[in-house]
This record gives C-alpha cells, structure tokens and sequence, in this order.
C-alpha cells in the first residue's frame, strides 16, 4: 500500500462511462449544490480531471472522510440506544451486495444508482477482464468478486483492508432510479418491464393486456408518472423493494460492517481517485483517463428535482423521507434546502416534512 510512490506506474487504458444522471450531477457542481449538509462539508467543485490527487485536494478528502465516519459511528450508537427500530440487513445479505478485490484489499457495497458501473468498469480494467468490456458486462464483475458470508466477516475485521460503501442524496438517487430504470425506454430494463404493471395495477387499479402494456420489443408502452412510481415505492414492503431504489442503509449493513471510506456521489471523482491511491490501485490504472460520459447529463438536477418532485402530495413525500431516513441521517444529507424549493412559503409543511428525520 504504501509503495505506490516507489513503483513505476503502468498506465492501462480506462474508460469509465457514469451513467446518465451522475454525469448530470457532475455537471450540477459546478453550478450550484444540490444539496446542504448536516456535517459541514469543504469539498469545492469538481476538480478537472486529471491524474492523483494534488495535497490541497488530499487533505480536504481526508478531512471529509474523518466527519463521514464520525457520522456514521455517531449514528449507529444513536441507533443502538433506539434499539434498531428499523430492520438492518445481516452480514450475509450485506455480503450478496458486496465485492471484494482481494488483489488490493479493497472492499466495497455495491450500491446501484451511485455510481457503480464507474467502479465495476474501473475494476474490469484492472483486473483484465476485456471479455466483459467488450460485451458491455461489467456488471458481472461483482458476481465475480462476491465474498461468502465467512470471508465478508474476515474482512470486516481485517485493518488491512479499505471497505467503502458509496451514498448519494436520497431523492435524487430516486428519481435517477425511475428515469434510467422505469422512463428511458431506448434501453431494455428488466426493472420497467416487471415493474411498470405492477406499479399502474396498485395505482389505477388496472391490468392492461400484455400487448397494450409493452411495445413488440418488450419496452414500456403505458408509462407509469413519476407520482404513481414514487407512490408504488413508498407503499411497497421494504424487503420487496428493487436495489436500485432501496436505501443503502437496508443494504449496506452500516452499523456492522466497519467502513473505512464513504465516497458520496458529489464528490465521486476526488473520493474514487483517494480510494486507487490508498489501495495502490492507482499503479496499474491512469485515472486522468476516467471519461465522464456526459451525452445525457444536460439540465440542471436541482430543476429536475423540483419539477419532478413538486407533484408529489406532501403526505406521499413524508413517506419517502421517513423510508429514506437512515440514508439522510448517516451520510449528512440535508433536504430541507431541496424541500423548501418544492413547498416554497410552506414552513408548517416544510416542518412536518423535516420531523421524520
Ligand atoms: C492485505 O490483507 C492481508 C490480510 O488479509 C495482509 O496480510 C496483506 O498484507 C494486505 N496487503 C496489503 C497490500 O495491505
Ligand atoms: C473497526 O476498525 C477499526 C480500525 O481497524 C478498529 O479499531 C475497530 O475495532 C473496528 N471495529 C469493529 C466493530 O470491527
Ligand atoms: C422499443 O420500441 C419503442 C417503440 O418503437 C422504441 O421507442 C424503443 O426505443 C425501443 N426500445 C428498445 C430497447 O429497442
Ligand atoms: C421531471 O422533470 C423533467 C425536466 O424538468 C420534465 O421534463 C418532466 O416532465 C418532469 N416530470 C414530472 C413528472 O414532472
């Protein structure tokens, strides 16, 4: 780990191609934050991409992880004396999410919605797997780097290794989830095609035919609103939920899994490139090569997230953020910056709404 300095580095081609909304995201930070914290946060704009990580930049991602992990052990004793009152997963669900790259001791949650085809492509490039660049399948890399239950618990215990898991502002990861997965009909989804029926069944009360629900190509035909989607998921159990919208928090095991790094979304570059110096990593990748794909990331998110969640009655958004709390409280995001956008002159929403968190 600490040789990094002393080996020469081999530079490997990567590409990393970020998905529709963080890209818009990125975009986002150079305007204005889509989000305020509830742990002050220095991190500036994105910086330019470039290779490592200048000391300026250094220091303020390791002062930001430093507040991040005070958080989320101030979070989980708070949750202990609660008594866990909502349901955490156990070390073997945690580990069905997780990947493990024994070649650098490196161990992340695979959190969809945030970022985790940038990693799961980094990782291809790094461990040589072109057969699934060339396919298009680097999803597949965490199938293959799944850890059994037992090895999992090796690692948690392990001070030899980085465990990362990556946050992003609740709300947005949302709506990312119902425009990439459920709206954007240019790309098969099994998620919209299983779920699209299901939502407009409880919500219209209706079951269309097969041949009215979906287009000859199996795309969605009778599109589900964004209201109708964000009811669907609010209402649903919290097992039954898909992970591309389940909080992290019901995912990741953030009280028994000892995190040594939580990158969050809005600052994924500077925390993914600290994550490659720390392992090592960064010997065998060029990170001045991650390629923020952009080709969908026009509009601003923060207009997104007002339009979009603006025809959302109050009562169905207090729902969204009490099923999201965790993932608010342990990673230090605010959304009373956001909400007052959506209610503007509201306080008495505004105040029923925060009192969920
Ligand atoms: C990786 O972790 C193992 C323990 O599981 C340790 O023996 C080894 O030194 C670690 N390697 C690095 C590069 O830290
Ligand atoms: C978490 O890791 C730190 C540093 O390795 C260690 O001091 C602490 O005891 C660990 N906690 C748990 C619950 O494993
Ligand atoms: C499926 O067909 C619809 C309607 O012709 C089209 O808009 C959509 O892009 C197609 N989707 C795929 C994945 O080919
Ligand atoms: C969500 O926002 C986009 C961009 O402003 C807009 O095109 C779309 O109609 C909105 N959806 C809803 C349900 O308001």
């Amino acid at each position: 780990m600490k040789f990094s300095e002393m080996i020469p580095i081999r530079k490997l081609l990567l590409t990393v191609v970020f998905s529709c909304l963080a890209a818009a995201l990125l975009v986002l930070q150079s305007t204005s934050p889509p989000v305020t914290y509830l742990v002050p946060e220095e991190l500036p704009t994105q910086p330019p991409l470039r290779t490592g990580l200048s000391p300026d930049e250094l220091s303020q991602v390791k002062a930001a992880q430093a507040k991040r992990i005070a958080l989320l052990e101030r979070e989980c004793s708070r949750e202990h004396e609660r008594g866990f009152s909502i349901r955490h997963p156990t070390m073997e669900e945690v580990a069905k999410r997780t990947s493990v790259v024994e070649k650098y001791n490196v161990s992340n949650c695979v959190v969809y919605k945030a970022g985790s085809s940038a990693w799961n492509g980094l990782l291809a490039h790094v461990l040589s797997r072109n057969d699934l660049i060339k396919t298009g399948e680097v999803y597949k890399i965490a199938d293959i780097l799944r850890p059994s239950k037992s090895r999992l618990q090796k690692v948690v215990a392990s001070k030899d290794y980085i465990r990362f898991v990556v946050a992003r502002e609740p709300l947005s990861r949302l709506l990312s989830a119902y425009r990439d997965r459920i709206l954007d009909i240019s790309h098969p989804s099994w998620q919209a095609h299983h779920f699209a029926p299901l939502i407009l069944q409880y919500t219209r009360g209706n079951t269309y035919r097969s041949e009215d629900m979906f287009f000859p190509n199996g795309s969605v035909r009778i599109m589900p609103t964004f209201l109708e989607f964000a009811r669907y998921v609010a209402d649903s159990p919290t097992v039954s939920l898909d992970p591309h919208w389940k909080p992290v928090s019901l995912q990741c095991g953030l009280c028994i899994v000892n995190y040594t790094v939580v990158v969050h979304m809005e600052s994924f570059l500077p925390d993914i490139r600290y994550i490659l110096r720390e392992s090592g990593m960064e010997r065998d990748v060029d990170a001045s090569l991650l390629v923020v794909n952009a080709h969908k990331g026009k509009g601003k998110t923060e207009d997104l997230l007002i339009s979009n969640y603006s025809t959302l009655p109050p009562e169905l958004l207090k729902k969204l953020l009490r099923l999201y709390s965790q993932d608010f409280r342990f990673f230090g995001y605010d959304p009373r910056y956001i909400l007052e956008k959506i209610y503007p002159g509201r306080k008495d929403v505004l105040d029923s709404l925060m009192s969920v968190l």
